[in-house]
């Protein structure tokens, strides 16, 4: 979501640059005001504003103005529209400051972009028409801005001469503002009247409005005090990679993400608790004797500890926090919608760690911040999650340091990123369980059975005839005194996983709680014959890497759907078409295929006994079995 989010070593560091937002919708005249700060602090080129006229009188507004909208809505196809689609970053300064402005756009249908303009800005301009006051989405903007942890707004009350300048209408929306802020942990609401359109108090206080008092727009941009902010709170460093650039020299680059830290400094490695001396702080234009919030640079150490690329430093006084468990803030940004306890990718700072949405505690109502029940989140969608991580994870809560305590959900497949969270609190329910070991391990149990323990996974449509297969497998590997168990779908659901149905995620729950069992069953030194339809390719993979490489062996049983439905041994696929069963696998409900499966079985030109014998093959071939 951070634009700048890479920053080479020895990169200059971004000293003193205010990144706002601005929040309203279309009406509200966002753009406008933007186009009005680029304008008087003259940061516009003559080319862009020849253009600008021309663009004017082709799309804009109804006097003869330029419309300073046009400046910013730069696509074609948002002019057209009138609307704002995605987040614009616009860059301009003064003699004091630089700026970054993220433009987003208001509607709902475009939280995700607000959140990622939000995520990255440190004020925001909650923009007011002065003739409608304190409106939902007024509430909503705001409440996003506080969820992703902005705490000074600028209250812009706009077109403040379209009410004649009149000092009660002003006073009204802020104490409406105000009241309804109280919640959102703003530490500055600064209200000011204005008029984008004309002028009024953005570069000069205004004759207009000769009762206010306060600072004009872009002075108080110019001064506020936020920078100091970054740099006092507790240091943090998340190690970008290790630069080994000669044999002497070994340093952790990266971008110094808040605090500051100093040579002869201690620093702590925030999962491992290894601790060492800073002794030297490098960057391109030579050696730093302290770096502080937005410099990038590569930290070498005293004494040799290990750290890697996504481990997290700290002052061993002011540690993260370090769990595999979280609660956190989630907006769901893409278009299918979450799957609790599938498996993700979670990148939290510059780490990048297998992880799951164990539970969705709530879904939020963005315009009322209701709290609803809710299973999944959808596109837009934002919800108070419990996460878990395949590894201890080191973080802070995003109140505390938001580069810290912000992560985003990647899809394993796609690499498509699917939310963005905010980390509420560690979850230490876990960390007080230990692995107990056991004297006899799975060695010696599958040498007492004189075989390897794996898992025959089969995979295929209702009816393709993965049990009839895995059942004839199963008796073979008895005559041949073997050690093997069969768990099927139908039976499993009978007892274990009887509260789970055929929704996405409770198919996804069904498979994580088998592949558990197998596991602890293959730790036996069992062969476990799994028959479950399992439809999603990432469940698949995910029981997969539970177990060795060789332990795990796919077989997908390939049946056509029209032949499954022409079998049709249950009598399921009737049901289905006579509207009885719904969700179901091949029909209204995916299946994926498999890839490069272990075995492929196609059932069409075998019979079901051909087919197991092909399967006993492989496992005497790989040595699983011994031959008959
Ligand atoms: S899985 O998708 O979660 O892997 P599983 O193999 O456990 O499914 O269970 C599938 C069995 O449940 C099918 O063989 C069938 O007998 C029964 N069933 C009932 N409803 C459905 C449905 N909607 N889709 C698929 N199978 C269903």
């Amino acid at each position: 979501m951070d634009p700048r989010a890479t920053t080479k070593p020895g990169q200059a560091r971004t000293k003193d640059q205010l990144r706002f937002m601005t929040c309203g919708s279309v009406d509200d005249g966002k753009s406008t005001l933007i186009g009005r700060l680029l304008y008087d602090s003259k940061v516009i080129y003559e080319d862009q504003l020849t253009e600008l006229a021309r663009d004017s009188a082709k799309h804009g507004a109804s006097d003869n103005d330029i419309d300073f909208a046009l400046l910013v809505d730069g696509l074609e196809a948002e002019r057209e529209q009138a609307i704002t689609i995605d987040v614009a970053y616009r860059f301009f300064s003064t003699m004091r400051r630089s700026f970054m402005v993220a433009d987003t756009p208001g509607h709902e249908q475009y939280t995700r972009n607000m959140a990622a303009g939000a995520s990255n800005a440190q004020l925001a301009i909650v923009l007011i028409d002065a003739r409608k006051g304190v409106l939902v989405q007024t509430k909503r903007h705001s409440y996003i801005c506080s969820l992703l942890g902005i705490r000074h707004v600028v209250l812009a009350v706009n077109k403040i001469d379209l009410v004649n300048y009149k000092k009660e209408t002003f006073d009204r929306i802020v104490d409406d503002y105000v009241a309804f802020a109280a919640g959102l942990g703003f530490t500055s609401i600064v209200p000011i009247p204005i008029s984008a359109r004309h002028g009024d108090n953005i570069i000069n206080r205004s004759g207009n409005t000769q009762w206010y008092q306060g600072p004009c727009l872009l002075h108080y941009l110019e001064t506020i005090d936020i920078q100091s902010e970054a740099a006092s709170q507790t240091f943090r460093f998340p190690v970008q990679w290790v630069n080994r650039a000669n044999l002497d020299f070994r340093g952790y680059a990266g971008l110094v993400t808040s605090g500051s830290i100093s040579a002869g400094d201690e620093i702590v490695v925030a999962t491992s608790g290894q601790t060492a001396r800073v002794k030297r702080i490098v960057t391109q234009d030579g050696d730093l004797p302290r770096a502080e919030a937005g410099d990038a640079v590569a930290i070498t150490l005293e004494g040799e500890i290990d750290i890697g690329r996504g481990d997290l430093l700290a002052r061993p006084t002011e540690r993260p926090e370090v769990a595999d468990q979280f609660a956190a803030y989630l907006i769901w940004t893409d278009h299918n919608p979450l799957v609790a306890g599938r498996n993700y990718i979670l990148r939290i700072g510059t780490r990048t760690v297998p992880g799951s949405i164990t539970a969705v505690k709530h879904r939020i109502d963005v315009n009322t911040r209701e709290h609803l029940a809710a299973k999944t989140l959808r596109l837009n969608e934002i919800g108070f999650c419990n996460f878990a991580t395949a590894l201890p994870t080191a973080f802070d809560p995003y109140e505390v340091n938001r580069k810290t305590g912000s992560f985003i959900v990647i899809d394993r497949y796609t690499n498509r990123t699917l939310g963005a969270g905010m980390i509420a609190f560690p979850l230490r329910r876990a960390t007080n369980i230990a692995w107990q070991p056991l004297s006899i391990g799975k060695t010696e149990r599958a040498a007492q059975k004189n075989q390897k323990p794996c898992i025959v996974w089969f995979t295929g449509l209702s009816g393709a005839g993965k049990s009839t297969i895995a059942n004839i497998v199963d008796q073979k590997l008895f005559a041949m005194s073997c050690h093997a168990t069969l768990l099927d779908g139908d039976n499993v659901r009978h007892g274990l996983n009887r509260d789970l149905g055929f929704a996405e995620a409770d198919r996804v729950e069904n498979i994580r709680r088998v592949g558990e069992l197998a596991k602890l069953m293959v730790d036996s030194g069992l062969i476990v014959i799994c028959s479950f339809i399992s439809p999603y390719r990432a469940e698949r993979d995910m029981v997969r890497k539970l177990v060795a490489k060789e332990e795990f062996i796919e077989v997908f049983v390939d049946t056509p759907i029209e032949e499954c439905a022409r079998r049709d041994p249950k009598g399921l696929y009737s049901k289905v078409k006579s509207g009885k069963i719904r969700n179901f696998t091949g029909i209204d409900a995916p299946y994926e295929t498999p890839i490069t499966p272990e075995i492929h079985l196609k059932t069409v030109s075998h019979t079901p006994e051909q087919l197991a014998e092909a399967v006993v093959d492989v496992l005497i071939e790989r040595a699983i079995v011994h031959g008959r």
